[in-house]
């Protein structure tokens, strides 16, 4: 199959706050000058922010591992799971057309993918809500006939259960993954024929299903602010000093694969060694300010600066050049975003009562 990109494509991409910073997390993965390593997640991270892979994401992904965009598009062009050109806005549905899907009826999901979304897989349909394709086994074949949709797999599917997931999924709901026949996970479809003292007491759903209902994000896009940032590879938050006790001149641990480099002094404060700033054991009266309002601080930044012992805009607002200095080294996975994004003259606007123009779309909604 020729993989093309997209006719029409967005002038622009840009990552969300959050999936930025996830992305950034991921980089720190590989040893300096090997960031291109991180690409496939990335791309992955972008797809599931937009849906499809746009030549801007692409490029955009690019810039920021530093490699050429031949390379980037040679793996966008190259794994299937990159979608080229766009997908429904409410669910993109991946059809198992291998044997055991395909001897269980997988052609007639394939009908009603054709009569109910678009003639051709890969198109839109009339109101732009879905797309589909037909796709090699999915590894469900217990529960032939089945669809990816998604993050996540309907089984024992016929016609007319695709057809109302369909429905359901337009008129706004995400139904339950898994099973659609009233099988519990893959045993057989006449019932247990063992371990039947099992069937009293378990849990609604399968570990699969229940895990995919906990999380909750099925047909969701992602803008990161789903799952905490994790980089227990740079030892976390937890690698910072306790928030309770105020450290001076503390020298921060390098990030492992730093390690080996001299310390970059910031811009203006060669002379200054880093302090850290004091810091508090909890929000005061147990109200922490919405330190999101600082342009550059995401969901999980702000956990990270709550880690650290920072609650309140005037905290921030309080920092000298040497806290400065020590904020930004210990923002693990973020190092100079505290400096290169002026959270303390936002703060010294947020602490007096004053809104920035960030803050004020934070405020109506408009940032995610
Ligand atoms: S054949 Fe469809 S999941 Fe394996």
């Amino acid at each position: 199959m020729l993989r093309r990109l997209y006719h029409d494509q967005p002038a622009s991409f840009e990552f969300t706050p959050a999936n930025l910073a996830w992305a950034k997390g991921q980089m720190t993965k590989y040893p300096e000058g090997r960031q291109a390593s991180a690409i496939i997640p990335i791309l992955w991270r972008a797809q599931e922010q937009e849906g499809w892979l746009t030549r801007a994401a692409i490029e955009h992904v690019a810039d920021m591992l530093g490699m050429p965009y031949i390379r980037a598009l040679e793996v966008a062009t190259f794994y299937f799971m990159f979608q080229l050109q766009p997908v429904g806005s409410v669910a993109h549905i991946q059809i198992c057309g291998t044997t055991s899907c395909l001897i269980c009826g997988a052609e007639d999901l394939i009908r009603v993918c054709r009569e109910k979304i678009a003639a051709h897989p890969h198109t839109l349909s009339a109101d732009g809500k879905f797309s589909w394709e037909e796709v090699e086994c999915l590894g469900a074949c217990t529960n032939a006939p089945m669809a990816q949709i998604g993050k996540d797999y309907y089984e024992d599917l016929t016609a007319e259960s695709l057809s109302k997931l369909i429905d359901d999924m337009g008129a706004g709901k995400v139904p339950v993954p898994g099973p659609q026949n009233g099988r519990y996970a893959s045993e057989a479809k006449s019932g247990l024929t063992t371990l039947k003292d099992h069937e009293a007491g378990r849990a609604a759903h399968n570990a699969s299903v229940a895990r995919a209902v906990e999380i909750g994000d099925s047909i969701k896009r992602i803008d990161g602010t789903e799952v905490p940032l994790l980089t227990p590879w740079l030892g976390g938050a937890k690698a910072a000093a306790p928030a309770a006790k105020a450290k001076p001149a503390a020298t921060p641990k390098p990030a492992k694969a730093e390690a080996a480099k001299p310390a970059t002094p910031k811009p203006g404060k060669a002379d200054t060694a880093p302090a850290r700033p004091k810091a508090l054991k909890a929000a005061r009266g147990g109200k922490a300010d919405d330190l999101k309002q600082i342009k550059g601080v995401g969901p999980k930044l702000e956990t990270l600066l709550n880690t650290l012992g920072f609650y309140h805009f005037d905290q921030i607002a309080a920092w000298t050049g040497a806290e400065l200095a020590w904020v930004d080294d210990n923002l693990e996975g973020f190092k100079g975003r505290a400096s290169r994004d002026g959270w303390v003259d936002q703060a010294k606007i947020l602490a007096g009562g004053g809104q920035t123009e960030f803050s004020n779309r934070v405020k109506k909604g408009d940032v995610y």
